[in-house]
């Protein structure tokens, strides 16, 4: 069992962070002594009952909060804001409704700087990854949760980020879409490897993603287990069905669900 790992190479680094809260005047500790390494390229999931941190510490990598004491680093540099480098997707799409797919897409490229023409023909490239080429036109109120989702991934994936923070973004959509969602997000990241970080509460998608599960427990949040997936990629179907998927999912699994306080 390994809490935590330290890698040569690592494009993150999450050092002893401990971030507390101040609930009603009592202090809460939402992450312990968190440190995690992961490496270039890595698709990394988080895994943990609700409440353990997950959130947390995903806004920490995100830049959009920070440790009370420790640190994250991305390439070396402490995080202290949000960067291009890093795509950031959550379970609430977030996409903005009074524009088009394509404009949604779009709209990240313009910030950096693209001009007219390139923004197309980038956010067309996205989009017809994703396999929303037909819906470019349309609005977001006329997209299933699956396309919106979708759309969010083409969106982070058009400026390029070479790290990807998704925090449950299968996460309110049926098991069926999530599956389709999730062979898509692996192809996707086969043919063009970025480094992610995936959270999740589902179990069989967090093995099913990943080369390695971190397992988090509650109160306070920590690193509880971290498990390697051994399983070659492209992950199939068949992978979902075998012993060697089901053994490390009823790992993970006791790991979530028979935490020791
Ligand atoms: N801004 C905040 N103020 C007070 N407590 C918070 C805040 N954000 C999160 N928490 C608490 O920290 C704990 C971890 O939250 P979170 O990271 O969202 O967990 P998870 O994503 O694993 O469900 C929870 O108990 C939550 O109530
Ligand atoms: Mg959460």
């Amino acid at each position: 069992m390994t809490a935590t790992t330290q890698l040569a190479d690592a494009r993150i680094s999450v050092r002893h962070v401990r971030k507390t809260f101040d609930l009603k005047g009592e202090e809460f500790v939402a992450l312990g002594d968190v440190s995690l390494d992961v490496a270039d390229n890595e698709f990394v999931t988080v895994v943990g009952p609700s409440g353990c941190g997950k959130s947390t510490l995903m806004n920490i990598l995100a830049g959009l909060d920070m440790p009370s004491s420790g640190e994250a680093l991305v390439d070396g540099d402490a995080v202290t804001g949000p960067g291009p480098e890093r795509g950031v997707i959550f379970q609430q799409y977030a996409l903005f409704p009074w524009l088009t797919v394509r404009k949604n897409v779009e709209f990240g490229l313009k910030t950096a700087g693209l001009n007219a023409k390139d923004r197309r023909e980038k956010a067309e490239h996205f989009i017809d990854m994703v396999g929303l080429g037909q819906f470019a036109d349309a609005l977001p109120k006329m997209l299933s949760g699956g396309m919106k989702q979708r759309c969010a991934i083409a969106r982070a994936y058009a400026v390029n980020p070479s790290i990807l923070l998704m925090d449950e973004p299968f996460g309110a959509l049926d098991a069926l879409t999530r599956v389709k969602l999730q062979e898509q997000l692996l192809d996707t990241w086969s043919r063009d490897k970025r480094t992610v970080v995936f959270i999740t509460h589902d179990v069989d998608e967090a093995v099913y993603l990943a080369n390695r599960v971190v397992v988090m427990a509650a109160r306070p949040g920590r690193i509880f287990e971290i498990v390697d997936v051994d399983l070659p990629y492209p992950r199939t179907e068949e992978m979902r069905l075998s012993p060697e998927f089901a053994a490390l999912r009823n790992r993970v699994w006791n790991a979530v669900y028979h935490q020791n306080p």
